[in-house]
């Protein structure tokens, strides 16, 4: 699948995705801080992918997700594990999809512009720390490159903080 970015040319989601992993390997090199590379992270995101409404982290405390750094509107500030698109991912602890987002049992519409979502968990040493969560105006805006080289992003995330 190819993107069209503004006035540049189109390119493959595999080489917007391999751009971003470089861009944000730079952002986040030389700060350890989880908070401030999540919020560096979110606006990238937010600011490189086309047609997003909202990017943004939740973390893992005390057995509920908790609001973290984000770029978009207001979002509802705790999702219980297992409640909601985020929710789901972090039980699963597996990317989740949903083309359709009212179609998904449980789903919390926090900007009810979103019509499709991604989830990505983040693991550190097979414990959740948390979910990357990016939400789409078009329906079906995510497949598996998205999840791919989402999945790249949080790694390098990860990988750049102590804890
Ligand atoms: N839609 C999410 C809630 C978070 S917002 O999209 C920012 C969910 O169902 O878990």
């Amino acid at each position: 699948m190819t993107l069209q970015l503004g006035q540049q040319q189109a390119i493959s989601k595999s080489e917007l995705y391999d751009q971003l992993a470089s861009q944000l390997s730079s952002l986040l090199a030389g700060e350890r801080d989880l908070i401030a590379n999540a919020a560096n992270s979110a606006s990238l995101i937010f600011h490189s992918l086309p047609d997003l409404n909202w990017a943004g982290f939740y973390f893992a405390k005390d057995g509920e997700l908790v609001l973290g750094p984000f770029q978009g509107k207001p979002a509802c500030v705790r999702i219980k594990i297992g409640q909601g698109v985020c929710g789901a991912g972090a039980a699963k602890c597996e990317t989740v999809i949903v083309p359709n987002v009212h179609e998904f049992p449980g789903h919390i519409a926090c900007d009810s512009n979103s019509n499709s979502e991604i989830v990505v968990p983040l693991m550190k040493d097979s414990r959740l720390i948390g979910v990357l969560d990016l939400d789409s105006p078009l329906p079906s805006r995510f497949d598996g490159d998205d999840a791919a080289g989402l999945e790249t992003l949080v790694r390098i995330l990860l990988a750049s903080v102590t804890s």
